[in-house]
């Protein structure tokens, strides 16, 4: 049975409460979470004791986005290997939680594989559990380190594709602190935008049907004093049409060999707007999420979500927790096509920012060669 804890009012610590961390309370090490299903009404922690707990909370997206996914899947094992737990079955289960990020199989096979190295090499388990743990912290730090590095190189990219500032960034779905170690991906590079004073708007679509953009996405803006406006996904045509889009702005849950972008859903319609009124398409992501292994877009498996979550106008909570039992917005019996991603080809994606820097044009030849330097560092 699946060990979550919400903690609020005076247990938690809202306002200094990162996406994730670890704790080690006597009572044992946690998994410490900002339930991003309650968000932005209330910030609540929610406390995972075993691997099963951060499973059910990856699958009703209180944790989510692809960064932080990995960085779960890598303290799930460590919590699992400190609690005693089969790390094999939790492993399998966490990575298995939801298909399309890359970044949680990834996150999961080093915690793995550090606690079977150092098992191998001692036959200890508490030596084991606590290798498990350093590559999850190393993980977590790396991925810091990882955003800053993006949304200092994604500013770069800015600056040379539309100089003179004043820049007005759509953005979907949301990539900021909320799924990184550090302030994000592609949020983060609005952010070093905002701060260097060259952002003169955010467009945030609201991002149908979890509502990432409005709830999140708006939230982590509001937070941080930028100036943001918030449409409906449908709205962004007539706002490119009107010439009042200079760069999309993007994060990834997998970048393909060939340079194809997975992404939420409503990310592909806005690749081809950009195209057709010749607005930059920008995607930011480290290079976790580029999968060497997944040579093109049509292999990427993409997560199909149920179909209440289109025919129902739900709580985000309700919605995201499984429940469905909101307000039918379609006759009763309707079925509905909910894929919870889509894929962009890499023609349509003027450039991909990395920690490593930016390739563009996107082909394979250039991201292997990115990757390739990154290993050598
Ligand atoms: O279904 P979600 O909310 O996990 O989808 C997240 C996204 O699509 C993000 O844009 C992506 O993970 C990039 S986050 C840096």
């Amino acid at each position: 049975m699946a060990d979550q804890q919400a903690r609020t009012g005076e247990d938690s610590k809202p306002t200094e409460t990162p996406a994730i961390r670890w704790e080690e309370p006597p009572e044992g090490p946690v998994l410490v979470l900002l339930d991003q299903t309650r968000l932005p009404a209330e910030e609540v922690e929610l406390v995972c004791t075993d691997a099963s707990a951060l499973v059910e909370a990856i699958r009703s997206l209180a944790v989510r986005g692809a960064p932080v996914l990995g960085i779960a899947g890598a303290y799930g094992v460590a919590l699992a290997a400190a609690r005693g737990f089969d790390v094999d079955e939790a492993a399998n289960a966490l990575a298995g939680a939801r298909p399309t990020a890359v970044n949680l199989g990834l996150g999961v096979r080093r915690a793995r594989a550090a606690h079977r190295a150092e098992f191998a090499r001692s036959g200890d388990e508490g030596r084991a559990a606590a290798a498990a743990l350093a590559a999850a912290r190393a993980l977590h730090e790396e991925d810091r380190a990882a955003s800053a590095r993006m949304a200092a190189h994604g500013l770069a990219l800015l600056g040379e594709l539309l100089p003179g500032g004043g820049h007005r960034i759509l953005t979907h779905c949301n990539t900021g602190a909320l799924v990184s170690g550090g302030e994000g991906t592609a949020f983060a590079v609005a952010l070093a935008a905002h701060r260097a004073g060259e952002l003169r708007r955010l467009w945030v679509d609201e991002t149908r049907p979890l509502l990432q953009g409005a709830r999140l996405t708006a939230y982590e803006a509001a937070r941080n004093g930028m100036a943001y406006t918030l449409l409906t996904d449908n709205a962004a045509g007539s706002l490119f049409a009107s010439g009042e889009v200079d760069a999309v702005l993007i994060g990834a849950d997998r970048i393909a060999a060939d340079g194809s972008v997975a992404n939420k859903v409503g990310s592909y319609p806005l690749a081809v707007l950009a195209r057709y009124h010749h607005v930059p398409f920008i995607v930011v992501a480290p290079l976790t999420t580029v999968d060497p292994q997944t040579p093109d877009g049509a292999s990427i498996e993409v997560e199909q979500r149920p179909g209440y979550e289109v025919t129902e106008i739900t709580s985000p909570q309700a919605a995201v927790a499984g429940a469905g039992g909101g307000i039918p917005v379609a006759p009763l019996g309707t079925q509905a096509y909910n894929p919870a991603f889509d894929v962009t080809p890499p023609e349509l994606v003027t450039a991909i920012v990395t920690e490593e820097g930016a390739v563009s044009p996107v082909t394979a030849e250039a991201l292997a060669e990115l990757c390739a330097r990154s290993r050598q560092v």
